[in-house]
């Protein structure tokens, strides 16, 4: 097996050839981030995407980052390293289901996560992420009532946060943070009497209910960071843990292991390695491909939220 030193530089040869950009979510490993020309959440990976210099954005991250990154740039080429790096959340909802849910309730305003198919947001009015999703809903007028998807958790929280009752909420969940047990956290509380709890707002209401910050992973880098706190129990997928580090390198991170995997690891993003990396960028494939139609439906909602302070 080649050194993690040779398929780095490899990579970074093809980058040059190909003037490419990196893109890398929080989640990734930390030899994949250490290439990144940019690292962030989805929001603000999804703001980078439209404005750099080059022909091809290698996106590291998962597969609806990345259609994303190719409504707001149909131009340019847009590989992932591994086309099946999914998400829960967007499995949980489909075109189909959403016409459907569209259909019964037509006065509506249809809010959707970032996290679904390119297919869900050509349906959707506007879109929104964690970082925003708040602000999102106070931009649609109070006595408008919304549909919210397909993440539950969220859903409930921006519920909380907006005093909004008229939303209905689809029940989608993601399989890493729905799964953190309330109890696990109340155990590493315990252990660690000083630590501030940080959690991502796709946590369950009782995970939720216990933490002193509730935000984007961005927002919760820079939270923790910022804090005159030294020690932090982090409810969010475990790659954080890079730039916690860089970012505070003397303060205490701590992760709660979730019950599927006993691990604080998203099965679909660490799909993405280096030599996956490479192989795109040499290949470029996996691409993704849309047709015009598609791009031009699903970049409406998306520059909606983009517009929204
Ligand atoms: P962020 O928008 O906070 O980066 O979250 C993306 C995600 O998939 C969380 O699981
Ligand atoms: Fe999807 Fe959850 Fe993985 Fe984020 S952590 S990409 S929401 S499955």
């Amino acid at each position: 097996m080649l050194a993690i030193q040779t398929i780095q530089d490899e990579i970074l040869e093809l980058k040059k050839d190909r003037r490419a950009v990196i893109l890398a979510h929080h989640y990734q490993n930390e030899e994949i981030q250490e290439l990144a020309d940019s690292i962030g959440d989805s929001l603000e990976l999804s703001r980078r995407a439209q404005s750099f210099d080059g022909d091809v954005i290698a996106f590291c991250g998962v597969w609806f980052m990345a259609e994303t990154a190719k409504v707001l740039n149909p131009t340019r080429t847009v590989i992932v390293p591994d086309r099946e790096a999914g998400c829960s959340l967007v499995d949980s909802c489909t075109p189909e289901q959403l016409a459907a849910w569209r259909r019964l309730h037509p006065e509506y305003t249809v809010v959707s996560y970032i996290n679904t198919s390119v297919g869900v947001k050509a349906l959707s009015d506007i879109l929104c992420t964690s970082r925003n999703a708040v602000a999102v809903v106070n931009s649609i007028p109070a006595d408008q009532p919304v549909l919210f998807l397909p993440d539950v958790n969220l859903g409930n929280y921006v519920r909380k946060q907006t005093g909004r009752e008229n939303m209905r909420l689809w029940q989608g969940a993601c399989i890493v943070h729905a799964t953190f047990p309330a109890r696990r956290l109340s155990k590493l509380r315990a252990e660690h009497p000083e630590a501030l709890v940080a959690a991502h707002p796709e946590c369950p209401q009782d995970v939720l209910a216990m933490a002193d910050f509730i935000g984007s992973t961005s927002a919760i880098i820079d939270w923790c960071a910022s804090s005159e706190a030294g020690e932090f129990i982090v409810m969010t997928e475990s790659g954080v843990r890079h730039s916690l580090e860089r970012r505070a390198p003397s303060k205490r991170f701590y992760f709660v292991p979730n019950e599927n995997c006993n691990c604080s690891e998203c099965p679909y993003m660490r799909r993405n390695t280096l030599e996956k990396l490479r192989d795109a960028l040499r290949d470029l494939t996996p691409r993704v491909e849309l047709s015009p139609d598609l791009i031009r439906r699903a970049a409406l909602p998306i520059e909606r939220m983009l517009a929204v302070k």
